[in-house]
């Protein structure tokens, strides 16, 4: 499926709001992809689906994950958002004939993080959080930071993540923890 093809059929499960998101993800992962060396191709295509189960109720996703045999950790079953990120991987195969496998990993981890992040995992949940339409505190300077250098953007994007969800009292993923500390770790060893 060829990208004006896909953008079409991205339009049929997305609201107009989340269709803006989705094409600010798709310009930033292209600009991204060009400055640190990814697969454009893949980058615009992980971007495009990567909210397609964003739009789903708490229970359509819950039965998707039974449906699907989508093993679930108790911090993602009672955090609806987290959800999203692991259907989508699945309704990407299945809906768009997505069977590569670093399109797929970079949908299925792009809200929580998780450790090893390969390029275009780091692109995509990158671009989700400065994407054009993005404006909260301190997202001009995890801009910045994201294009100076990927893992201080990165480290950048998963700190803001991490205070958010504590002020607002929120359950932390344990692959986002697990992030910070495998970037944490990594900063320490080069001072
Ligand atoms: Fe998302
Ligand atoms: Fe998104």
């Amino acid at each position: 499926m060829g990208e004006d093809e896909l953008i079409e059929k991205v339009k049929g499960v997305l609201s107009p709001e989340r269709l803006a998101h989705t094409l600010g993800v798709v310009q930033t992962a292209r600009k991204l992809s060009a400055r640190y060396g990814s697969d454009p191709e893949k980058a615009v295509t992980a971007a495009l689906l990567h909210d397609i189960a964003r739009e789903h109720d708490r229970n359509t996703l819950l039965q998707m994950v039974r449906n699907f045999g989508i093993i679930i950790d108790e911090v993602s079953a009672a955090q609806t958002e987290l959800l999203h990120q692991l259907v989508g991987a699945e309704l990407a195969g299945r809906d768009f004939g997505i069977t590569d496998p670093a399109i797929l990993n970079a949908i299925r981890v792009h809200t929580t993080g998780s450790v090893q992040m390969s390029l275009l995992d780091k692109i995509i949940y990158l671009a989700d959080f400065i994407e054009p339409g993005r404006d909260f505190p301190g997202v001009e300077s995890i801009r910045q930071k994201a294009w100076e250098n990927l893992d201080e953007g990165l480290f950048a994007a998963t700190v803001n993540t991490l205070k958010h969800l504590l002020e607002k009292g929120r359950l932390i993923h344990a692959s986002t923890v697990a992030l910070y500390n495998e970037l944490q770790l990594s900063k320490s060893c080069q001072e």
